[in-house]
């Protein structure tokens, strides 16, 4: 009657205590229960306590029973400690765990500018023909900027280049600095550096003191081209001036040589494309004329190869120059120019 009173008591309080030890779920709980069954005066203790009235034949018995009862909350005690320790540890390594299977943040991607775009295009065409890309300055003589390319002083052609002068006068009171016009002076520059074959393009910014309108701006990309060779004809001048218009316009291009007047040049001439966007029959963009001018070219003035000491009557040349901004207008059907510089993130990232 004892012992089994006994034995029921054991297995009652060890029941008891393994149920809340699973719920038991911080470690101040677990505390709390450890002392609440195996603590000195918890309830194991005192069962195990309550052997010592047993009658000694029953005592061996109970008392192995009641030790391993004792040993399995202890041991329980120490697994579930393990767990809330475990965890507790490793919720702040949870939190920060990185997903390495999560797709990256796309990193902001900058683009080129239309204009730039052109440039590229523009000079590699050149490039595959044979030419060089050189620059120049922007700040410029006056010497390149006009007097080395036949434009003397007080000529007309001048008033078309009223442009920014630097604030500088020479000991005759003339100011000889000025921000380019065009992209010409590198003509002379580049003659004068070098004995011919001469075979470059030059891309660049350049300065007017224009009235601002859809297609035009006072500060403006230009790329310049220049040939000089022995023998070099007007028919060179087309050739490779229909090249360039078939490979940057589409092959199916037609193109057209009208007289133009340019100082440095002579012959000079306009070209022009036949309209892309109606094939001839007029519209917006070819004002009605089935054609659209794309650039001057000519001949290079026998003054201008004088100016650098090429002896005209061995060396000949044609030149070249085109309004950047103006052959991507119309290549990407562009309406205003002034969406080039309003620096407008919708417009720019469409190219
Ligand atoms: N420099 C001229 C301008 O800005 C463009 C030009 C015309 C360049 C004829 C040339 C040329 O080389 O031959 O208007």
């Amino acid at each position: 009657m004892a012992e089994s009173s006994t034995t029921d008591a054991v297995e009652e309080v060890q029941i008891k205590a393994q149920g809340e030890l699973r719920s038991a779920d911080t470690l101040e709980a677990l505390e709390q229960w450890r002392v609440a069954y195996l603590g000195r005066g918890g309830e194991m203790t005192r069962v195990l306590r309550g052997l010592g009235s047993l009658p000694p034949e029953d005592r061996r018995a109970v008392g192995a029973a009641a030790n391993r009862a004792k040993t399995a909350l202890e041991d329980g005690l120490a697994a579930r400690r393990g767990e809330l320790e475990g965890a507790a540890t490793s919720a702040p390594i949870d939190e920060d765990r990185i997903d390495v299977t999560l797709p990256g943040r796309p990193a902001p991607r900058g683009g080129l500018h239309p204009t730039t775009l052109v440039v590229r295009e523009i000079c590699e065409i050149f490039a595959s023909i044979g030419f060089d890309v050189v620059e120049g300055p922007e700040v410029e003589w006056g010497k390149y900027n006009f007097e080395m390319l036949n434009i003397p002083k007080d000529h007309p052609a001048r008033d078309m280049h009223d442009t920014f002068w630097v604030d500088y006068a020479d000991e005759n009171g003339d100011r000889p600095i000025l921000l380019r016009t065009h992209t010409s002076p590198m003509q002379a520059r580049v003659m004068e550096a070098t004995r011919p074959p001469v075979r470059v393009v030059v891309p660049g910014k350049v300065y007017r003191y224009e009235a601002t309108d859809a297609t035009h701006e006072w500060q403006l990309t230009q790329v310049e081209g220049l040939a000089v060779d022995r023998g070099i004809t007007f028919a060179d001048l087309k050739g490779t001036l229909y090249e360039f218009a078939r490979r940057i316009f589409g092959e199916e291009r037609q193109v057209r040589f009208r007289c133009d007047y340019f100082p440095f040049v002579e012959p000079g001439v306009e070209m022009s494309i036949d309209c892309f966007q109606c094939g001839g029959g007029g519209c917006r963009i070819c004002s009605d004329t089935g054609w659209i001018e794309i650039m001057g070219a000519g001949m290079v003035h026998p003054r201008v190869l004088e100016g650098v000491d090429y002896d005209p009557s061995v060396y000949t040349g044609f030149a070249f120059g085109m309004g950047v901004e103006r052959i991507a207008l119309l290549k990407y059907g562009i309406d205003h120019i002034r969406l080039f510089y309003s620096n407008d993130l919708r417009f720019l990232r469409q190219f």
